[in-house]
Formats: C-alpha cells, structure tokens, sequence
C-alpha cells in the first residue's frame, strides 16, 4: 500500500475525497492521510499545497512531493523543506486555459471600461466613453512558461501586439517579439502599456516590479499579477495607481492572503481584487499528471516538471 500525505491548506482538506477517488481510479494500492496524522509519517509520497513548515521533513520515506499547484514558493519557503526529495508541480493545461480567460477578462474589462459602465448602470446613466484604440497595443507577459505562452499568444490572436519576458531567451514564434535578462526587462518596461506578470516567485523575482519599474512604464499603463504578491512593491503600486502614473491593476496575487481588511487596495477603485482564483486546481485534469509522476518514482525513474531546486522553478 503506497501512502499519500494529503494536505491542501484548507482546515478541512476538502479535496481530499476527490483527490482519492481520482487517483485510485488510476493507481492501485494508493491511501491519501491527512498530513496532519501521525500515520502520515511513513507516507511515501505528498501531495501538498501550502504545507506547514517542517512538517514535509518528519516524512522520513518520503520518495516524492507534488505541489497542488503550479507554484512551488509555498514548499521552498519552508527551511526545512527535505533536499533529497523531488519536487514535481503541477503543469495542467486546463489551468492555464483558465488563467489565460483570467488574463484576457481583467484587460479587457480595464480596456473597454468596465468599471465605469457597471457604476454607470448602479446609476441608470445611459451615458457613453471614447472607445480606446487598442488595435496592436504593446502588452507586455512576463513569464513565459506554460502559462505564460499560452497567454501571448492568445493575446497575439485578439490583435495585441504582444511582447514577452523571461530570464532566459525564449522563441515564440514570428508573431511575439521576445525579450530577455535585465536590459531585455527594462526595454519591455518602457515600450508596453499593459504588464501581465505571470511570472514564478524567486529569489530574482522578489519585488521586481517596484518603484522605478512602475515608473518606467509608459504614463497610463494597466498592471496585470497572477504570479505572487511578493514580486510587487506593493505601497509603489498604490502609489503609482493613486498620483493617476497607472490607469489601475488588477490583482489575484497579495503579499498577504487573505488580504487584510484594512489594506489600502480595497479602497482604490482602480484595482481590482480578485481572491486568488485566476486558475483553480482542478483534480480532474491534473490527476493524470500526478498520478503518473507518482508511478514513476516509484518505478525508480524521473517524472516530468520536476522543480529545480536552484532556479527555483
Ligand atoms: C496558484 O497560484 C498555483 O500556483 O497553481
């Protein structure tokens, strides 16, 4: 019996059911515990979102641990976190249709003025705006992963004129321009006027957009986050929508989760706060990855998209 540690930051481990039946239904002999159990100590495998610190390392049999989600910061930063175990995350193309939907519906909204329609409408004002030109508008995504190609070139396809960003160089074809490194980051910065980051949270990461990247970006500019909170300055953010520098963001991601009560960007109608949910994990498309990660560790070989430990990706 191969035994699972399942824990995916809910109290309840909501689903765990799920997950259960989606991964006996392809692997035999399997049990999910909660990570939480004493029993869950000999488990083999983890399948986890968010786990307590220290936790993962008392799994001394521990062969594989599984991100519940396509970022892997919520296990790297944990200190403890055992380095001699694998970690795979999870790359489910039904999430990044879904975050590319996300994506698309927070800058079109924003460009088609949304906001001031449906305040418009609370009011019973028939009353119209000057459509923006957006015909081959530069718009900037930064992270070019699995997602992140999935976005430029959905966004190349709605007449965008789309630009990408990675640390390292990236091909996407003739119909993206692509950019790369720290002078690749600034010339994007200045040239575009939306900023899509989807970009993974590490150490290089940290904080990048800040005071003088806002700064840098044409006046007018929309800011789009559906990587991590902790790549935004966020007090610079605010700032740059409030002196009028930014149109306004929109933002899934927060240096804090859930976002306080009394933090600033509730009050400022020209972001958009979404809770985290620009791609949810679905178990019923990412269970074929997991379960085939699983088996083949088990089997002694290497799965795909493991994490490099490094990188940090
Ligand atoms: C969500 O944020 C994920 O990492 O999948």
């Amino acid at each position: 019996m191969i035994t699972i540690a399942y824990h995916d930051g809910t109290p309840e481990n909501e689903k765990q059911i799920l997950w259960a039946e989606r991964l006996t239904a392809r692997l035999k002999h399997i049990r999910l515990v909660p990570l939480s159990a004493p029993h869950a100590e000999n488990a083999d495998i983890a399948l986890v979102w968010r786990p307590p610190a220290g936790r993962l390392r008392q799994l001394n049999q521990l062969r594989l641990i599984v991100s519940l989600g396509q970022g892997v910061d919520h296990l790297f930063s944990d200190p403890h976190l055992p380095d001699n175990v694998p970690v795979v995350r999870l790359v489910d193309p039904d999430m990044s249709h879904a975050l590319s939907h996300w994506v698309i519906l927070a800058l079109l909204d924003h460009l088609r003025d949304g906001p001031a329609y449906r305040l418009a409408a609370a009011e019973r004002r028939f009353d119209s705006l000057p459509q923006r030109q957006t015909a081959q508008m530069p718009v900037a995504v930064y992270g070019l992963g699995a997602i992140g190609r999935v976005i430029a070139h959905r966004l190349a396809a709605l007449g965008f004129a789309v630009q990408g960003w990675s640390r390292r160089p990236r091909d996407l074809g003739r119909s993206i321009h692509t950019y790369h490194g720290e002078q690749g980051f600034q010339n994007i910065v200045s040239s575009c006027r939306a900023h899509i980051c989807i970009l993974p949270l590490t150490a290089h990461t940290t904080n990048l957009f800040s005071a003088d990247v806002f700064a840098a970006m044409p006046a007018g500019s929309y800011f789009i986050n559906a990587g991590r909170g902790h790549q935004v300055e966020e007090d610079a953010l605010l700032n740059a929508v409030r002196t009028g520098h930014l149109a306004g963001a929109a933002l899934d991601v927060f240096v804090e989760e859930p976002l306080p009560d009394t933090h600033p960007f509730w009050k400022e109608t020209r972001i958009a706060i979404w809770p985290h949910v620009a791609a949810q994990t679905n178990p019923d498309t990412a269970a074929d990855q997991v379960a085939q990660a699983i088996s083949i560790v088990l089997a002694g070989g290497q799965p795909e998209h493991i994490v490099d430990k490094v990188r940090g990706y």
